[in-house]
């Protein structure tokens, strides 16, 4: 049975570049959508084109460069800002407009002090300007998280009818349950009049460490976009992680769901955003963190020696890591000591083992981590013929 497709709506340059002390110049945001393209996002959100000069210019050369994939920028509900969303997209092959208003109570009340009637004709006039620009136009619903579903259901379909192709249901706050999230997106598939004519999308943050959860259940029920970056840097805790989702979907082949993601880039790219955002990557980030593929306790080194899938769901070499690694530390056995001295030219029989194991877990009780010098020193202190 051939998978349905997901797409992958990169945000990195947009959503993720809104952690303060991340922003990259125009240079720096094109080589890091040429990496995007090439790892085989559907569509790279560039920017915020009127939220600076800069931003303009950053999205306008990014549409020149990109070859394939969409190219989307972001706007408020506001003329304006479509008007020059269109400009700074104008070079693009593929162009599209993401705009959107607040949805929920509290947007609706303290952000724009009006009532539901007036957010659905802002909505539905925003989508109709940018439709006279272009023909790919996503609308998002932004707190749709805390949104009423059936107001939310009356906006779907006001700004389906209005010309809106993607229906983004962010969970702004990044407040629902997965459960809740999921079922919010079925009970938009099944009462949206014209819902057979959008897709709809995930944008998920992680202010309860829920974004991965939220945007899997999103397409569990019948969402066929996740918004995501690299890392998932974002505001605040963050947005969906890129790696994360396209790895579950690739990992849980009965789900016949699947992106077009070249998984071995991923390890890459994500060192890439690292370094130039200036953000860390935690070391027990999953797929990319440096301990991801890091055994350092004696009974799952032996388990990994012996069968790698004992302890790892994912090949390394799918993500792009070169190989798992065993750390040497006072919790390490003596296969993991055995298989480490072999690597640095050590082929140590049972009983030089015993005698360098020994010493080695002296070594280990005063340092933290042992690396190939220590390994030279202690098989050297021991006085073992090898
Ligand atoms: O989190 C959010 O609601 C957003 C929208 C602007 C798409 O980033
Ligand atoms: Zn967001």
């Amino acid at each position: 049975m051939s998978k349905d497709h997901v797409q992958i709506f990169d945000t990195t340059l947009r959503d993720g570049e809104q952690v303060p002390g991340c922003k990259l110049n125009t240079p720096q945001k094109l080589e890091i959508a040429e990496r995007l393209e090439a790892l085989g996002v559907d569509i790279i959100e560039a920017g915020f084109p009127i939220s600076s000069p800069g931003d303009f210019h950053s999205v306008t050369e990014i549409s020149k460069l990109i070859k394939n994939t969409t190219v989307c920028g972001l706007t408020r509900a506001v003329k304006k800002d479509i008007d020059v969303a269109a400009d700074a997209l104008k070079y693009a092959k593929r162009p599209r407009i993401h705009t959107g208003i607040g949805t929920s109570e509290s947007h609706i009340k303290f952000k724009f002090n009006c009532d539901q009637d007036e957010i659905i004709r802002r909505a539905v006039a925003s989508v109709s300007h940018a439709k006279s620009y272009v023909e790919d136009v996503e609308f998002y619903a932004e707190d749709a998280g805390r949104t009423d579903n059936e107001f939310l259901a009356r906006v779907c379909e006001a700004v389906i009818k209005a010309g809106a192709t993607v229906l983004n249901i962010p969970d702004t706050t990044g407040y629902c349950l997965p459960e809740e999230y999921g079922a919010k997106i079925k009970y938009l598939k099944e009462n949206v009049r014209g819902i057979e004519k959008a897709i709809l999308s995930c944008h998920c943050h992680n202010d309860l460490g829920l974004a991965t959860a939220n945007s899997i259940s999103g397409v569990q029920n019948g969402a066929r976009q996740i918004e995501c970056t690299i890392n998932g840097i974002g505001e605040r805790a963050g947005n969906t992680s890129l790696e994360e989702v396209v790895m579950v979907l690739r990992q849980h082949p009965y789900l016949n769901l699947d992106t077009k993601i070249d998984a071995t880039h991923l390890y890459s790219l994500s060192q890439a955003v690292s370094d130039k955002m200036g953000v860390p990557i935690q070391p027990n980030k999953a797929i990319v963190g440096a301990n991801a593929f890091a055994h350092s306790s004696g009974i799952h080194q032996d388990g990994v020696i012996k069968n790698r899938e004992t302890y790892e769901i994912i090949n390394p070499h799918d993500v792009g890591v070169t190989e798992s690694a065993i750390v040497l530390t006072a919790r390490s056995g003596r296969a993991a000591l055995a298989y480490r001295a072999k690597k640095v030219g050590y082929d140590l029989t049972k009983l030089q083992l015993d005698e360098v194991y020994d010493e080695f877990l002296t070594f280990a009780d005063r340092k933290k981590e042992i690396n190939d010098e220590d390994i030279h020193a202690i098989v050297k202190s021991c006085n073992v013929e090898v």
